[in-house]
């Protein structure tokens, strides 16, 4: 009795196990990153040789950055959905150096891409706002005067380009990207924006201004919504 009880409760326990590795597997990978499915199984070395063939020479072998923005940024990564990576290949940022790649490659090819630079992500995705944010575009402008301007230019037109990239440079200062062309506008969706400006790049002189991220200097969301319709009443 007593040891078919003990017998099947170590099954039992077993099976536990068993369904939690399971769960596990399943559910925790996917949980925590990108969707790794067949699909990004299947165009990975496609994505691969297409990034190396277009991307790398700006952005690096591994989305370290050089004359583009490093893409293999956790906080980048975590916000940025793979929507947003296909529309900045399709559109580009011309004025900024970056060459708009819809006419010359598949919609095929610009998702394998998109996966591709998706499969540096391992942090969990952050939850980003759906549809338009709504702000005071007027006060938006007033806080990005006050705060924004010394990197992201006084028409958000970017910092200098130096070539040497954009993380921090002696003699250039802090170079931002551009924030008022049309490639950057039709790419980024208002919720990317606002999760860019409440939890900054760690690594690079983009801060956290959401309040209690201990930025240098902190703002309420409605304020951050407020330079979201700023940046956004550039969109032609
Ligand atoms: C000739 C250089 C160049 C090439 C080639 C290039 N880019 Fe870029 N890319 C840039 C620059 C420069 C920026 C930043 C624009 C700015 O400073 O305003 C940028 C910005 C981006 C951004 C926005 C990053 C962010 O933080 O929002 C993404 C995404 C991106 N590039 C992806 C790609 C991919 C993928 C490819 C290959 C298909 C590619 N780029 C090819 C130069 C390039
Ligand atoms: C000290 C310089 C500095 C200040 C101040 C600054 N930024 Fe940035 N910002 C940067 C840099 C550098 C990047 C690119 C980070 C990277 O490498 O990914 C960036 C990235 C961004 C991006 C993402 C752009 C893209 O292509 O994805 C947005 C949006 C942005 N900043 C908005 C703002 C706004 C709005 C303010 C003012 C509240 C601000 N920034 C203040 C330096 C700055």
């Amino acid at each position: 009795m007593r040891l078919f009880c003990c017998g099947s409760w170590k099954r039992a326990r077993r099976g536990v196990a068993v369904v939690s590795l399971l769960t596990f597997i399943a559910f925790v990978p996917g949980a925590l990153a990108f969707e790794r499915d067949a699909a990004w199984n299947n165009t990975y070395s496609q994505g691969l040789a297409l990034y190396q063939q277009y991307c790398a020479q700006c952005h690096g072998k591994n989305g370290e950055g050089g004359l583009g923005l490093p893409l293999n940024l956790q906080s980048f990564l975590t916000i940025a959905s793979k929507d947003y990576i296909e529309r900045s290949i399709r559109h580009g940022r011309l004025e900024r150096g970056m060459p708009p790649l819809a006419a010359l490659l598949k919609p095929k090819q610009i998702s394998a891409i998109a996966n591709f630079v998706k499969s540096w992500q391992f942090e969990p995705s952050k939850a980003v706002a759906n549809g338009r944010v709504d702000g005071d575009p007027a006060n938006g402008r007033a806080l990005f005067n006050g705060i924004c301007v010394g990197c992201h230019g006084l028409k958000g037109e970017g910092g200098p380009k130096t070539g040497g990239g954009h993380i921090v440079s002696s003699l250039s200062g802090f170079a931002g990207p551009a924030l008022s062309i049309q490639g950057f506008l039709k790419s980024a969706t208002d919720g990317y924006i606002k999760a860019t400006l409440m939890y900054g790049r760690v690594g690079t002189p983009m801060g956290a201004y959401l309040k209690g991220t201990q930025g240098f200097v902190e703002l309420s969301e409605q304020e951050i919504n407020d330079i979201v319709a700023f940046i956004r009443s550039w969109e032609r």
